[in-house]
């Protein structure tokens, strides 16, 4: 049992960067989360033509970005069809004006998909302690991800406890992971409702524990028996996403030992009680 780098608070994992106040997995939205004192930024990773990897939730760039203005006739506008000075043409912010108007106050208009390269540098010089929490997609998706990301990860001293926590909802990338990561960087086994279906609970987290050092469950997934039973493994519990105070304090009696969530801040105040 690799125990985490958080032992002594309720592991604030700020999703997508503190989402809820800025355009998700922009370098705006990494600094809230850094400002908010978050432990870990998570990112979602892709891959671009020219094999970049690059912090975007979605597989494609429409909900985020201004691609299909920019870029009309580039159907379905995949961050896997578009090099990265192409992606670096779009601007990554202005959504979130209208869909966030409470937060709109900050037009954000100039804001970029950043590379992992570029978060990295990022945080360094703004908060040298901040960890990265990364969630990597099933390995055929895009071939030698992992490998990319290690090296990437190795070359700026991240790969270490401490430094990077990885997430996926494929096994096969984590025990792909687990095969070139060095030991006591903990591995997150996630789970959608569907993929437990109908499934013996006790079976599913048997598997896990053979490869992970805990689980991310959807939120409606967490039950005491659920957190019992990961905890029983040696399997530590952060569920996705919670948003609310009283998800949050629901979250935290269930005896969950992180969160992910889009405001950090309020997990950060109920942490000091
Ligand atoms: O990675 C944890 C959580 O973010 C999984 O859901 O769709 O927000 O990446 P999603
Ligand atoms: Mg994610």
């Amino acid at each position: 049992f690799t125990p985490l780098p958080i032992v002594d608070h309720i592991g604030v994992i700020a999703h997508r960067g503190a989402s809820g106040y800025a355009p998700e997995h922009t370098l705006t939205a990494y600094k809230k989360a850094i400002q908010m004192k978050a432990d870990y930024i998570e990112l979602d990773l892709h891959m671009t033509k020219d094999g970049e990897l690059v912090a975007i939730h979605d597989a494609t760039l429409s909900r985020t970005t201004n691609a299909e203005e920019v870029y009309p006739g580039r159907s379905p506008w995949r961050v896997k069809d578009f090099t990265l000075s192409e992606i670096k043409q779009l601007d990554a912010g202005s959504w979130f004006n209208d869909a966030y108007p409470e937060y709109a106050k900050k037009q954000y208009s100039n804001e970029k998909i950043p590379t992992l390269q570029e978060t990295i540098d990022y945080i360094k010089q703004k908060d040298a302690n901040a960890a990265l929490y990364i969630e990597t997609k099933a390995p055929n998706v895009y071939p030698g991800m992992e490998e990319k990301l290690v090296d990437i990860l190795k070359k700026n001293g991240y790969l270490q406890p401490g430094k990077v926590i990885f997430q996926s909802f494929s096994a096969a990338s984590l025990r792909k992971l687990r095969e070139i990561v060095p030991k006591g960087i903990p591995l997150i086994q996630l789970y959608s409702p569907a993929m437990i279906q109908g499934q013996n609970l006790d079976d599913v987290l048997d598997q896990a524990a053979e490869y992970a050092e805990g689980v991310g469950p959807e939120l409606s997934l967490v039950t005491p028996e659920f957190v019992q039973k990961a905890h029983e493994r040696h399997l530590i519990v952060h569920p996705f996403t919670i948003n609310t105070k009283e998800e949050m304090q629901k979250q935290l009696s269930l005896g969950v030992d992180g969160m992910f969530t889009n405001y950090p801040d309020r997990l950060v105040s109920l942490n000091k009680k």
